[in-house]
């Protein structure tokens, strides 16, 4: 038999654009998980706002098991059951009239702005092409979507990239009243920014936008690829804002683990999506969207939104005792089980460095940039998990103090 594979296989085998951290977990359940030498962590980065169940949730291996006993693929020659009862259940749950299937979130976005400009040009024409978009936004890693994306880093190198994008300032209506014109067919915004540094939009700013794209006949698309599927307390992010938008992008939780994305509009824009526009043969697979329904069914309850809140709270406090010992936070942020703590002053850029010194204590966390501390746990972490995950946090921020004095 062949010898279990090492990390020393990934430098051999793999392409380099990742560098992943030394210990190779190979068992998951719950909010815990074992590597190949027996160890175990808790898990405070959920697969980065993926496994909103955990891993390995008792219903989500059943729909898995079931569906994949069945039928797992068609391909959108034919429809299939799970894609129809996702579809139907996300245009119950939220503004939406119709919905797109994709398998991840640079997929759902590619889709919504391919959208956004076609519907645009069938509406107004070829002018009306130009997408404002937020600088530190992250949209994904196709061609269209890093230059969507506000972070110079991910396109570099890889010009020419796509025109007719412009980046304001997050959080900064004016930045985006000095870009916007009767030009622009699309306003393009995380709820929160993830990867930015876990930025939640104000209230006015988002309500701000939702009028200036109404102003300009401009579609608001807003994307919820992490934000999104209970991370932020509701179903979607934009339900605490009391604003609608054109365009929802999902994924990530939506599959709990399983790669799915979605795209979610209206009535008034799906038509430009017509026969032959777009589409994507995984689109609607019928293993993901049996994943996806349960995943979405079982998150979307009181129950466990009501525990979104709770366990934020939670995070909140532990991070505080652990700051006032400590010292090494300048703001603790986030909404729901996004949650940022930015790094302060004496350790700016020093976000990274925990993440192994968590590993060695047995936690497993993210960052969000170089200066921010993330997590995006389980929405049903327990609450033991909590308490134990902080109590080895501790361990490493008080090793990461020892080592800066
Ligand atoms: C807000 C947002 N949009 C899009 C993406 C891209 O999703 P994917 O990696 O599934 O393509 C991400 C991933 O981190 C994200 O956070």
């Amino acid at each position: 038999m062949a010898a279990s594979p090492t990390r020393d296989d990934f430098d051999s085998y793999m392409t380099p654009n990742y560098s992943p951290q030394q210990a190779i977990p190979v068992r998951g359940e719950g909010s815990r998980l074992w590597d190949q030498a027996g160890k175990e962590y808790i898990d405070f980065a959920g697969g980065i706002a993926v496994n909103a169940l955990g891993h390995c949730h008792p219903k989500l291996v059943d729909a898995l098991t079931t569906q994949g006993n069945k039928l797992w693929h068609l391909s959108n020659v034919y429809t299939n059951e799970p894609a129809l009862a996702l579809a139907r259940e996300l245009v119950t749950r939220t503004f939406a009239d119709k919905v797109y299937f994709c398998s991840s979130g640079g997929e759902a976005n590619e889709a919504a702005f391919k959208l956004a400009r076609r519907w645009a040009f069938d509406n107004f024409g070829e002018r009306k092409h130009k997408i404002i978009s937020f600088k530190q936004a992250f949209h994904g890693r196709t061609l269209f979507t890093v230059s969507v994306g506000g972070q110079p880093k991910y396109s570099e190198g890889f010009g020419p990239v796509p025109g007719g994008i412009q980046h304001a300032r997050f959080n900064d209506l004016d930045s985006v009243r000095e870009l916007i014109d009767d030009d622009t067919c699309a306003v393009v915004v995380e709820p929160i920014q993830g990867e930015g540094g876990v930025m939640p939009a104000t209230p006015e700013f988002l309500q701000g936008l939702r009028e200036l794209c109404d102003r300009h006949q401009a579609l608001l698309v807003v994307d919820e690829v992490q934000s999104g599927v209970g991370r932020s307390g509701k179903l979607y992010a934009y339900m605490h804002y009391g604003v609608t938008p054109d365009i929802l992008t999902s994924a990530k939780a939506l599959g709990g683990g399983f790669p799915i994305g979605a795209m979610l509009t209206t009535d008034r824009v799906a038509p430009s999506l017509a026969v032959g526009t777009h589409g994507s043969t995984y689109g609607g697979n019928a293993l993901a969207c049996a994943v996806g329904l349960a995943a979405l069914t079982t998150i979307d309850t009181p129950e466990v939104l009501e525990g979104v809140e709770r366990r934020h709270a939670l995070f909140r406090e532990h991070l505080e005792v652990i700051n006032r010992k400590y010292g090494v936070f300048k703001e603790i942020r986030g909404m729901g089980l996004l949650i940022g703590a930015e790094m302060s002053d004496a350790y700016e850029g020093k976000a990274r460095d925990i993440l192994p010194l968590a590993l060695e204590q047995g936690l497993m966390a993210l960052v969000a940039g170089p200066g921010v501390l993330r997590m995006a746990p389980s929405l049903v972490i327990p609450e033991a998990d909590i308490q134990e995950g902080m109590a080895r946090l501790e361990l490493a921020i008080e090793r990461l103090v020892s080592a800066s004095e």
